[in-house]
């Protein structure tokens, strides 16, 4: 183990055995939210396929998850790409037997105005916010289908109910998502199958730190993180990535076990006013 002076998630308790048993996919399980939501799973009894596209933080997040006593395997998947979807739900399933939890979050954006966004620009969000969800809700489905049991979580947005400035396509793709994800509960709910997502205000990730993400040491500016602050409204304050994983834990566990179709935000109240 590395000599780490502190926790870098110190917003996440003792586990409860909310999953216990549960097997979860998790993408972009390496970096932020859901590095956090892959170490909460863990630490509430689910063995957790972690999914990455990068593995250059360190200790990656299955090593991380394994010195606090849970499962975790990495695969290193590319979202986009439906082989390697396909690849993610043969891990669950070879590793673990099962898939019960898919938690579609990674994503991204590009911000600048709609005129200037080159093809493969458009595209790559596109791709990475809302393909990489039919993709990976497609390798899945089988496996729930068969077993009349499955949920699906994604990560949208504020900025799918919200717009914000010089961000069209991150702005349209979580849209997209938040319907999407009404869509399917309602295709699937009869199968036995929850579909939910949520919305997330600002929460400082290493996402706002740059691509790739630089590690530890390189946290927001005073200046960032106070326009942040005062973008979650009510609150004040910028949100850690523990702060998503509870809420995306409460969906993923049979507490929410009547709720479908939803967007559930967490926003520091962000939304609440005009
Ligand atoms: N941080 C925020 O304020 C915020 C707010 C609202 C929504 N979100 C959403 O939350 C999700 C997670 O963002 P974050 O802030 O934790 O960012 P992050 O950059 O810290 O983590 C994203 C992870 O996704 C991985 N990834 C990127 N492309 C991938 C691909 N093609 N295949 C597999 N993995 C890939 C990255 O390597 C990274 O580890 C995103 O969907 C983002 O849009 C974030």
């Amino acid at each position: 183990m590395e000599n780490r002076v502190t926790d870098e998630h110190p917003g996440l308790g003792k586990g409860l055995g909310r999953l216990q048993g549960r097997v979860a996919i998790i993408t972009g399980a390496n970096s932020g939210i859901g590095r956090a939501t892959a170490r909460l799973f863990a630490r509430e009894g689910a063995k957790v396929v972690c999914c990455d596209i990068q593995e250059s933080i360190s200790p990656r997040i299955d090593r991380l998850i394994e010195e606090d006593g849970g499962q975790a395997v990495f695969a290193r998947i590319d979202v986009t790409a439906q082989a390697d979807c396909d690849r993610m739900v043969a891990t669950a399933l070879e590793s673990y037997g099962d898939l019960d939890i898919l938690y579609n979050n990674a994503g991204g954006g590009v911000r600048k105005m709609i005129h200037e966004f080159t093809d493969e620009e458009w595209s790559f969000v596109v791709n990475l916010n809302l393909n990489a969800i039919f993709r990976g809700v497609r390798a899945a489905i089988p496996h729930f289908l068969k077993k009349q049991s499955g949920n699906i979580i994604s990560t949208a947005s504020t900025f799918g109910l919200l717009a914000s400035e010089r961000y069209p396509a991150y702005c349209a793709t979580k849209a997209a998502i938040v319907n999407l994800t009404r869509q399917m509960a309602l295709d699937y709910g009869p199968k036995g199958i929850r579909v939910n997502c949520v919305c997330p205000g600002s929460i400082e990730t290493p996402r706002f730190r740059g691509f790739p993400p630089r590690s530890a040491g390189s946290d927001l500016s005073e200046e960032q993180r106070a326009r942040m602050a005062a973008s979650n409204r009510a609150l004040q304050r910028v949100g850690r990535p523990e702060e998503i994983a509870y809420a995306v834990l409460f969906l993923a566990s049979d507490e929410s076990s009547l709720i479908t179709g939803h967007a559930l935000v967490v926003d520091g109240g962000q939304t609440i006013d005009a």
